[in-house]
């Protein structure tokens, strides 16, 4: 088909010299001018063939044109929906009156519906019992202008008539390589050609080398993991060592109770936590330190009054999808605390906690060796799920990044300054406190950031001091404080790379193009 129409508009251009307007060719194997658009579309294939081989040059020309809709179609053979409706009723007094269901039948649900409405409207038909009869009105005209003003094509395109339809044209001129003859130039020099002697006659097509040639393709980096990294890089050089964080299952036992949350709190409802349904509950944790926790709960200790709130078994025992990583911080602080407990496990927690002995240790071998103790700073960065509503800015789940501290005597100052030196790593320069309130810390601090791009301040993270509440439950001696913060990856994130609708950050919505185009570092 192609070929024959490339000869049609090359023995055209041989007699005419050039083509005005291709809706004048009449294609082969049809009998009428090529007006249609998917004549036209064939012929720019055509065109472009013969393009790539410079024997013509073309000029593109668009049209407008309207075509009816099935219902426009209908309309222009059987009348509008009103008229049908009226010339199906009986004249006023003489006839039965139609009834509504009857009147369906006859011209069709659609029809009878917005026909009736129109027809009552314009006066044309009136009711008589329960029937519908025509008024005394022997003929009805056709209204509205014929002629096609753009304002009436408009309202016929707003009532669905008719659908606009983009169409092409093309004035075709010969190129430098005009020739009748469609042989295709060679692209390759075979044996036979050499045998053969062909070579010697034949056209070869050009070698292009402007051809930019095919993208390579390879893997590229999310920009949530290049955060990520970037985040992990800052940790490292901190001196943090990375807590395993691969269980999205917890117990709200570790999600909840071991962080002094109470059992009763807003947090673990159901429209916030995503409960597992098989299995839906966890092995009993260690007993002893299990018992120390419910009892903090109900009737307080280390100084404190407890919540003094009925404790259920079954709701520390529920599996769900851990709300936030400091589930996993419980866990290691747990294990940190094996040796202050007395018990003398293998410690698996030796390697991360490489980084110096606290000074007081370091100068005072004996403590160490009395309470068992060791300073550690501890970092995660991993996948929470929480219950919400999903908008713009919230997904069912994100990315936690988590710091942990623990020292002897740490102070808020300490909380304080090590979060200014944390974001400043980030290129946050400018923080701000705000008091804020978490059941496992106090004090707690909600950390604001300066962004010079939205000019406002934004919430960038929660911190706090962890409670004795939950510490000497674990076992750490009185005198050891632990520091915490946490903050989403995906708000850096979309900050950083302009995103503002998280749905095209992560999920199908994704535009892969971006992710392979979005720098590594961007500061
Ligand atoms: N778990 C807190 C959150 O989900 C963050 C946090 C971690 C706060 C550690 C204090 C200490 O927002």
């Amino acid at each position: 088909m192609s070929e024959s129409i490339q000869q049609l508009i090359l023995d055209t251009l041989d007699t005419q010299g050039s083509i005005a307007d291709t809706r004048t060719l009449v294609v082969p194997g049809t009998s009428h001018a090529a007006t249609s658009h998917d004549a036209q579309l064939a012929i720019l294939g055509a065109l472009n063939s013969l393009l790539s081989r410079e024997m013509v040059t073309y000029e593109t020309n668009e049209v407008i044109s309207h075509a009816l809709t099935a219902e426009g179609a209908q309309i222009a053979n059987e009348g509008s929906h009103e008229a049908r409706v009226w010339s199906v009723l009986p004249l006023k007094g003489q006839g039965e009156p139609i009834n509504p269901g009857q009147l369906k039948k006859e011209v069709g649900d659609e029809t009878a519906k917005v026909g009736q409405g129109r027809a009552f409207k314009n006066g044309w038909i009136g009711k008589e019992g329960a029937g519908l009869v025509k008024l005394v009105m022997p003929t009805i005209f056709r209204t509205g202008n014929l002629s096609s003003g753009e304002k009436v094509l408009a309202d016929l395109r707003k009532r669905k008539l008719i659908a606009q339809k983009k169409g092409q044209w093309f004035a075709v001129m010969k190129g430098a390589n005009f020739s009748t003859s469609i042989a295709k130039p060679e692209t390759d020099l075979t044996a036979d050609m050499l045998t053969s002697g062909s070579w010697k006659t034949s056209t070869y097509k050009k070698y292009n080398f402007e051809a930019e040639g095919i993208p390579t393709s390879g893997g590229a980096l999310h920009p949530l993991l290049k955060v990520r990294e970037e985040i992990r890089n800052n940790f490292l050089e901190m001196g943090f060592c990375e807590m395993p964080t691969q269980s999205f299952v917890e117990s709200g036992f570790w999600c909840f109770d071991a962080l002094f949350v109470p059992q009763q709190h807003p947090a673990r409802d159901l429209q916030d936590t995503f409960y597992l349904s098989d299995p839906s509950h966890s092995l009993p944790p260690q007993e002893a330190y299990y018992n120390r926790v419910k009892t903090v709960h109900v009737d307080g200790g280390f100084g404190s009054a407890g919540y003094r709130a009925p404790w259920q078994p079954e709701e520390s025992s529920k599996l769900l999808l851990r709300t936030h990583t400091t589930a996993s911080s419980a866990h290691m602080l747990y294990k940190l605390a094996a040796k202050c407990r007395g018990e003398d496990i293998e410690d698996d927690t030796k390697e991360f906690t490489h980084g110096a002995a606290s000074t007081k240790d370091a100068n005072d071998k004996t403590t160490a060796k009395v309470d068992g103790f060791r300073p550690a700073k501890l970092f995660s960065i991993d996948r929470v799920f929480r219950n919400e509503t999903m908008d713009a800015t919230h997904l069912a789940e994100f990315h936690q990044v988590e710091g942990v501290v623990a020292d002897r005597n740490l102070t808020l100052a300490d909380l304080i300054g090590f979060m200014r030196v944390f974001f400043s790593k980030m290129g946050i320069e400018q923080v701000r406190f705000k008091p804020a309130y978490n059941p496992y810390t106090e004090p707690s601090l909600e950390i604001f950031a300066f962004h010079p791009m939205l000019n406002k301040w934004v919430e960038v993270g929660n911190s706090g001091m962890f409670r004795p509440e939950m510490l000497e439950p674990m076992g750490f001696p009185k005198d050891v404080r632990v520091h915490g913060w946490g903050l989403s990856l995906e708000r850096p994130t979309m900050i950083r790379y302009g995103i503002n609708n998280i749905r095209t950050l992560v999920g199908h919505k994704t535009s892969i193009e971006n992710i392979e185009n979005s720098p590594a570092v961007m500061f």
